[in-house]
């Protein structure tokens, strides 16, 4: 039970509360109407147990600018306090998933700058995010869009996206894990040949490299998304979380030290009493009911 409440309170952190004025209690939020300049919010799913960040700055075809990535680690900040969302949809337009950071706002940038305010250095917000993140891909993930999408969890793709690391072309070099993630999902000959060339994969070379899961027809994209987050949310919260970190440590550490760090969240769940259901209505031969306890 400690172990259990222990978790709980890693899930559901106070100081994630949303900052004053942010909007997210209502059950569907656009950019025009909450405040948001960059983004929009909108609940999906049972309960809206699934919420969709779509990122929405057409004209420069979502290049990351410092607002944009601010309310983007200000929103998920705020769903990842929300008890009743399970799953959190990250996507962009048809045309555009994310440009890649805003090359006119960093082209200024002098090293002193990008080294004394560590530049890029919160980007990885997405990738701290502990709820599960479904990346929905449709069109250009260039530069920090690819980095984005290598954030989330999963990674879905319209069938018209296209992936890239073009740093090169400006004279530097993808500055938000392009170079660790991308070499992890393809291995070292693709990675490199994107970063050393700037030649960009297509959703269906990307979904054989293993950097996406899947790929659809463009217009059915999200809702797809959104039915996988509605299955994830079927599932305990609790023991998602756990899940997600057991599968995150692979990335982090060697095989030995994994497993045991995997044996040691699978002991944990056993202080849970969602997993005690679970077992029990298969037992029974019943849907579970899960608490998220
Ligand atoms: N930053 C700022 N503005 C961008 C942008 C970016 N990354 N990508 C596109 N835009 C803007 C364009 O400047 C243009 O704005 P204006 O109309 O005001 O000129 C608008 O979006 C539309 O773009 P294009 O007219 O260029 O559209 P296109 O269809 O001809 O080309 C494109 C699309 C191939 C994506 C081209 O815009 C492009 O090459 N963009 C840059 C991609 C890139 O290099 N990304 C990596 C950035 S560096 C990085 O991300 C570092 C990191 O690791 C975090």
């Amino acid at each position: 039970m400690a172990a259990a409440r222990l978790l709980r309170g890693l899930l559901f952190r106070p100081w994630l509360l949303p900052p004053p004025g942010a909007p997210l209690r209502s059950s569907s939020t656009s950019s025009s109407s909450s405040g948001w300049e960059f983004l929009s919010v909108e609940r999906r799913g049972r309960e809206g147990s699934v919420a969709v960040v779509r990122l929405e700055r057409p004209k420069a075809l979502n290049a990351l600018c410092e607002g944009l990535m601010s309310e983007l680690g200000r929103a998920l900040a705020s769903l990842e306090a929300e008890a009743s969302v399970a799953a959190i949809v990250l996507t962009g337009s048809e045309r555009a998933f994310a440009a890649g950071a805003d090359i006119k706002e960093m082209a200024p940038k002098s090293f002193q700058e990008c080294l004394g305010g560590d530049f890029l250095g919160g980007w990885d917000r997405v990738a701290r995010t502990r709820k599960p993140v479904i990346a929905a891909v449709n069109g250009l993930a260039l530069g920090g869009g690819c980095e984005l999408a290598m954030m989330c969890d999963v990674v879905y793709a319209g069938e018209g996206a296209q992936f890239g690391q073009p740093e090169i072309l400006l004279g530097t070099i993808p500055g938000s894990g392009g170079t660790q993630r991308l070499t992890r999902a393809v291995g070292k000959s693709l990675a490199m040949e994107m970063v050393l060339s700037g030649a960009r994969i297509s959703a269906q070379q990307a979904q054989q490299a293993g950097l996406v899961s899947k790929v659809f027809p463009a217009e059915r994209l999200l809702e797809e998304a959104v039915a996988l987050g509605e299955r994830i949310a079927r599932n305990s919260k609790l023991v998602t979380a756990m899940a997600k970190e057991a599968v995150n440590t692979a990335f982090e550490t060697t095989l030995a030290e994994g497993c045991r760090a995997e044996r040691r969240l699978f002991h944990a769940t056993f202080a849970t009493q969602d997993r005690k259901e679970g077992m029990e209505a298969f037992v029974g031969k019943r849907e579970p009911r899960f608490k998220d306890q």
